[in-house]
């Protein structure tokens, strides 16, 4: 059954798909907003998310893992430093705020960052809808054959079978990454990607079935906090991490490099020249691709030379290292690991294998059907998006549509981080409040739409 709201009152100024840290900041500038505004210039916002409730990342919220970017990047500081969203307001709340100056650190546990997350994500309750997956998108023309709207459908909460559909004239993707797996991997019981790992492991140190070797491939940050979490998990298993690098190579969060994440660096990315973007990428790559916290490389090393001083070695490497085929023996997988300067091959036999191989964009293409369609692209077929945020699309379309997170090829390193989501909400709330005044004439006369 798919009910639609399309009633004019019921039409929403824009409707966020995806309820992560990027809308969820998004929702806050609307609310500040609306809080000082007339009834008129509200802005009427939905989202809708496919988790049944706020969840950040919950298979990696390891107990003693930190952020890795300031608390000062919160959702609202940036932004707006007055604001009662604030990570320090947050803090303020729980009574922690005194103890965690004293703590005199600017990176907080992922597991606090993920409470405030929360703590904000339940303040705005009355604009989320959870439990509700989005479908489809579909451009709505005007009857003058302007695309004038999307229709949004998203599964009911509680019945996956039902659907229903809201209309709106923006919509705001953040619908994050998904985990990335080498080409004919299929996840199972015994191989998992490092998403799912926290859970995992919980299952499976409950059911206390013997582990005796767990294999971890990749040498990005996930890897390592992979191979330390089982390391201290399964104090009597042997861990080993494979990766083609020589070894873990350190995050560079220096202070020039880390101006990249700044605002500033977003609009010397767009207005750069394609080759220029990428030398930009390729220059500063290693202060978020497959490189590691310092203080976990240093803490890795130095289990691996002390199990070596006291002759029992359960935290192994194979570098410069690829695996070349797994297979599923009974209950164990045999892993063929190829040592890529010799090319020799050896078969680990293992209980488990964990992919820590990466995360990439998800396909927008298959969410926004033939919305996607519309869009303007370069010559790399890649979606045409404006600084505000805002899509390029033919001049028949005023609907608009806001990307968070997959611009990575037109607003530089920071578009999947949270370094600059605060701001970006900022940019995306006025390009919204702009395009509607300029379609109040259109707000006022609303023919009835159909299907385009
Ligand atoms: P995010 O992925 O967080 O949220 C997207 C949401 O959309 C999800 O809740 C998903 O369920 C929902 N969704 C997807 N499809 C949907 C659909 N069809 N319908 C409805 N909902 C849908 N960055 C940083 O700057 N500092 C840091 O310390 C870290 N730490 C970190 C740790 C780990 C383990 C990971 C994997 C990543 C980071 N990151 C990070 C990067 C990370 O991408 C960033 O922190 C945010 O998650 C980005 O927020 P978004 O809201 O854009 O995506």
């Amino acid at each position: 059954m798919n009910a639609l709201h399309d009633e004019p009152d019921a039409i929403h100024d824009v409707i966020g798909i995806g309820f992560g840290p990027s809308n969820l900041a998004l929702a806050i500038a609307i609310e500040e907003h609306n809080a000082g505004a007339t009834p008129e210039s509200r802005i009427r916002a939905e989202f809708l998310e496919r988790q049944p409730s706020f969840g950040w990342h919950r298979g990696m919220l390891i107990d003693d893992a930190t952020m890795q970017v300031s608390f000062l990047k919160d959702l609202v500081t940036m932004r707006n430093p007055t604001s009662d969203f604030t990570f320090l307001c947050f803090l303020r709340e729980r009574g922690r705020l005194v103890d965690f100056l004293n703590a005199k650190t600017l990176f907080p546990l992922r597991i606090e960052f993920h409470e405030y997350f929360e703590w904000a994500a339940a303040r705005l309750a009355h604009l989320v809808g959870y439990d509700s997956e989005v479908l489809s998108v579909e451009p709505v023309r005007s009857d003058e054959g302007e695309v004038r709207w999307f229709d949004v459908t998203s599964r009911v909460p509680g019945s996956p079978e039902r659907t229903v559909t809201r209309r709106a004239r923006n919509i705001s993707v953040a619908v994050g990454l998904e985990p990335h797996l080498p080409p004919g991997t299929t996840l199972s019981e015994r191989v998992w990607h490092n998403s799912e790992l926290v859970p995992r492991v919980a299952e499976l140190a409950a059911s206390g079935t013997p582990v005796d070797r767990i294999l971890v491939l990749g040498a990005g940050q996930s890897g390592a906090e992979a191979v330390d979490y089982l390391h201290r998990s399964f104090p009597d298993t042997e861990i080993c991490a494979v990766f083609a690098k020589y070894g873990y190579t350190p995050a560079d969060d220096s202070p020039f490099a880390n101006r990249i994440f700044d605002p500033e660096a977003v609009d010397v990315y767009f207005r750069s020249a394609p080759e220029v973007k990428q030398s930009l990428v390729d220059y500063h790559r290693s202060t978020n691709y497959s490189v590691v916290d310092m203080d976990l490389i240093e803490s890795l090393y130095a289990t691996m030379y002390r199990e070596k001083v006291l002759g029992r070695e359960r935290l192994l490497l194979r570098n410069v290292s690829r695996i070349r085929d797994v297979q599923a023996r009974d209950d164990r997988l045999d892993v063929t690991v190829e040592y890529l300067p010799t090319g020799e091959r050896e078969i680990i036999s293992s209980d488990l294998l964990v992919h820590a191989t990466g995360y990439r964009p998800r396909d927008l293409d298959a969410l926004l059907g033939r919305a996607s369609k519309l869009c303007l692209r370069d010559d790399k077929d890649a979606v045409l998006v404006g600084r505000d945020h805002r899509v390029e699309f033919t001049p028949e379309v005023t609907a608009g549509i806001y990307v968070q997170g997959a611009t990575e090829h037109t607003h530089g390193l920071t578009s999947t981080l949270l370094s600059t989501t605060a701001v970006r909400s900022g940019e995306i709330l006025d390009s919204l409040l702009a395009h509607r005044a300029g379609d109040a004439a259109a707000r006022t006369d609303c023919p009835t739409p159909t299907a385009a």
